[in-house]
């Protein structure tokens, strides 16, 4: 497709760095099962190895059906490329680990995935980095906790659970007068509702397990590189000094815009190996084809669930970004104008109490710890999602007892509707 760029995101997310298979034709993406690649001579093997030519090599590095998501995805970001990893977990890691080194800091949002908030707080420490984490709604807190250590900035574009619609031209702008990249975790936006790098930042994760996959049968994630951040100021020596583990290469001066993305292939998922499997990239590619289709319903669905809730004598409040009401609302225009996801959480009447007899009394929705997916899902973040944040750490980012969170599928809206109204006339019995 030599006209790629210019196609939208709907035809990209179908016709993006995919057309037919070569050899047989095929017109889906077909699964390459295979660990190693044959080489032609010695000569073409040692200029594969030494990133003088293109090739496969051995499927922890790279693997054909895996490229053509990782290529689409780019593509649907606006960025230079990126690296599908095992989960979107192991995205988060590999992100930070590619440019922060030990006795080195991130300033990072306090209001993530339960996931990223442990990885911060209790695993990264022992790798002897420290993060610092911070109130994002004014973006001046990221400011103040900026030391000359710092060598990233972090935030989920929506805060979670809290909500939080992250000012991502703002906080890029602050990153940069420091010298450092912003990385914001995309997941519960998805390209389709907002593209970060068209705000400045200059990385973005994804756990694809989400909305990506859309149906809940694989676990994967996916670090895209905008190709916009300049490496060479000297806070990041590992970017611009020889790699001795791959040929002297120099990613900052060798690779040029692709710096970042080149160097977490070669370095950290070869050194770390936590490839996706072909199996999941193959299911991500079919689910891409109907991304926008179900995040369109999944809004729409969303924002007549949130009206619907926050008229209900039931329901205490609801945190949802497109709601007039909410205090993010001018953020979610914004930066977020289609909508601003298919996740929100709210407060049953009655506390924790009322809100565990709530989740037990519905029928449809599942109870479960996921979102994104074309079912409607419910979970109660202070004991499940959030349960490792201390009761501290839960009020400081904003888990509250009596909070249920709440992922619109793309199931009929009065099916939806119907259930909730019994089961909240259920939680207040
Ligand atoms: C926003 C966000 N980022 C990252 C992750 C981690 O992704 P995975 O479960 O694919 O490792 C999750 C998982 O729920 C998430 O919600």
């Amino acid at each position: 497709m030599s006209q790629e760029k210019s196609y939208h995101l709907e035809t990209m997310a179908i016709h993006g760095a995919f057309k037919f298979e070569p050899t047989t034709r095929a017109e889906a993406v077909p699964i390459f099962q295979t660990v190693a690649y044959g080489f032609d001579n010695t000569e073409q093997a040692e200029k594969i190895f030494a990133l003088q030519a293109e090739g496969h090599i051995y499927t922890r590095l790279s693997n054909p059906t895996t490229e053509v998501f990782e290529k689409r995805v780019a593509m649907l970001e606006g960025g230079v490329g990126a690296l599908a990893t095992a989960s979107g977990q192991a995205a988060i890691t590999l992100s930070i680990l590619n440019i922060v080194n030990c006795g080195e800091e991130v300033v990072s949002s306090n209001s993530l995935y339960g996931g990223t908030f442990n990885l911060f707080n209790v695993t990264l420490p022992k790798f002897g980095i420290k993060v610092n984490m911070v109130n994002a709604q004014d973006p001046e807190n990221f400011r103040r906790a900026i030391t000359p250590k710092t060598r990233a900035i972090y935030a989920d574009t929506i805060g979670n659970p809290g909500m939080e619609i992250i000012d991502i031209e703002t906080i890029a702008k602050l990153a940069h007068e420091n010298g450092i990249p912003l990385i914001l975790d995309n997941t519960f936006a998805t390209p389709y509702l907002c593209r970060p790098f068209d705000w400045g930042a200059d990385i973005v994760v994804h756990s694809a397990s989400k909305y990506f996959c859309g149906n809940g049968t694989s676990i994967g994630g996916i670090v895209i590189d905008s190709g916009n951040f300049d490496w060479t100021s000297g806070r990041f020596p590992s970017m611009t000094e020889p790699d001795p583990g791959y040929h002297n290469i120099s990613y900052a001066h060798d690779v040029g815009k692709a710096a970042y993305i080149t160097k977490l292939r070669a370095q950290m998922l070869r050194d770390l190996g936590v490839p996706l499997s072909p199996f999941n990239a193959f299911l991500y590619l079919l689910g891409l084809e109907t991304l926008h289709l179900r995040v369109e319903r999944q809004i729409d669905n969303a924002l007549k669930v949130a009206k619907y809730l926050e008229n209900h004598p039931a329901v205490d409040w609801v945190n949802y970004p497109s709601l007039p009401s909410n205090k993010f609302y001018n953020l979610a225009q914004k930066y977020l104008p289609r909508g601003a996801g298919a996740v929100f959480t709210f407060g049953i009447k009655g506390g924790r109490k009322a809100g565990a007899k709530f989740i037990d009394s519905v029928q449809l929705f599942s109870h479960l710890a996921n979102l994104g997916e074309v079912r409607s899902l419910v979970v109660h973040p202070a004991s499940t999602t959030h349960s490792q944040l201390s009761p501290e750490e839960q009020i400081s980012t904003g888990v509250t007892p009596d909070m249920v969170r709440i992922s619109l599928g793309i199931e009929n809206i009065e099916d939806l509707l119907n259930d909730l109204e019994q089961a909240l006339i259920n939680s207040q019995k």
